[in-house]
């Protein structure tokens, strides 16, 4: 699908990148030829993923950073350019999330998800931005998800904290336009992963085979499909895509949002009987 060399010599900062989506983005970026930084809070985790990505003959600093933290940040900014020269790309990816009923929420519940999603991506934003303009020229990609825009009961936190990076993300695409930096964001539907899963998805209530049946195309999406997605993105291929959302989600918030959707619920022979009454009734007339 890709050239072979097409990330070659740029460095990307991947946060959250030692697990799930960030790793396969990560992976799929130094495949491609790009030098890696994989940043997050757990260092056993982020030395993990660097050793397998290296085995693709990439170039992987993994550098342990709480996106909290701004000092945190600033201070993967200033390895990364120790290291790699500049920075071409950051992906926020880090996040937080898990589900409860709104009222049993504590304010530290509210808190813990929108500092690591809304802060932590406003953070790396700013320390790399600045790096950005002083190299004139960059592309930020934010990590967010459809109920950014549709909202959703049980992940209030999480919805609210996207919805944030979303306006970041459109913000920026505007005020950040004149040093040529791009800032666009992916929203994926479903893919499964560990971090995701175990606090997302709880086992025994049937959960993932409803999610599944909300989906058009009737399955979760493949890492590789997002990581392609994330790839075109912060290419030059796509250099004049600035402030666009991408959604990656098999048709699943469009079929929450059509209210008629739910007549594929229909059996073919009702729509027979329909047509049927309404060739009847319209001869009557
Ligand atoms: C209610 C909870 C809670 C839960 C924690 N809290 N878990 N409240 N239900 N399940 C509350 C605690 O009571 C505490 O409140 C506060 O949150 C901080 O909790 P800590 O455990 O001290 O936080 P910390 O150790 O910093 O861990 C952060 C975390 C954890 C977000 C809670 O889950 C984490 O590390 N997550 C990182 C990875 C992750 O979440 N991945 C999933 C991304 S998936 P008090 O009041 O006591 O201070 C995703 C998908 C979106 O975003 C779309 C899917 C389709
Ligand atoms: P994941 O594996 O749990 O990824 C979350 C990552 O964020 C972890 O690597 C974690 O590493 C890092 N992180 C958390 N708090 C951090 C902090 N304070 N500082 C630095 N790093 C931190 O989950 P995922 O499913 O791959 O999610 C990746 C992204 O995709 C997220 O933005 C998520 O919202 C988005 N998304 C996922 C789905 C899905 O279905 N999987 C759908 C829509 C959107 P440490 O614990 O080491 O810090």
């Amino acid at each position: 699908m890709f050239e072979p060399n097409l990330l070659k010599n740029k460095t990307i900062i991947v946060t959250g990148g030692g697990t799930g989506l960030g790793k396969s983005m990560a992976h799929r970026f130094g495949e491609l030829g790009a030098n890696l930084v994989i940043a997050s809070r757990k260092m056993d985790i982020l030395e993990k993923a660097a050793d397998e990505i290296r085995k693709t003959g990439t170039q992987v600093l993994p550098i342990q950073c709480d996106v909290r933290d701004y000092d945190q940040v600033s201070k993967m900014v200033e390895k990364t350019v120790a290291e790699f020269g500049a920075i071409d790309v950051l992906v926020n990816n880090a996040a937080g999330n898990f589900i409860s009923p709104t009222e049993r929420l504590t304010a530290g519940g509210f808190k813990v998800i929108v500092d690591i999603v809304l802060h932590g991506t406003f953070n790396c934003t700013l320390a790399v931005g600045k790096e950005m303009i002083k190299n004139k020229g960059g592309t930020v990609l934010n990590i967010i998800t459809t109920y950014a825009w549709t909202g959703s009961g049980y992940v209030v936190p999480s919805a609210a904290a996207k919805a944030g990076v979303l306006a970041m993300t459109r913000s920026l695409a505007v005020e950040w336009a004149k040093y040529s930096i791009r800032t666009n964001a992916i929203a994926p539907g479903p893919f499964p992963t560990k971090g995701a899963w175990r606090r997302l998805v709880p086992p025994g209530f049937g959960l993932e085979n409803r999610m599944k049946k909300r989906i058009p195309l009737g399955r979760f999406g493949e890492h590789e499909e997002l990581a392609n997605l994330a790839t075109f993105l912060i290419s030059d291929g796509s250099s004049y895509i600035n402030g666009e959302v991408v959604t990656i989600d098999g048709g699943e918030w469009l079929k929450g949002a059509g209210q008629f959707n739910e007549l594929d619920r229909l059996p073919k022979l009702a729509w027979k009987t329909m047509a049927a009454l309404r060739k009847k009734s319209s001869k009557k007339r």
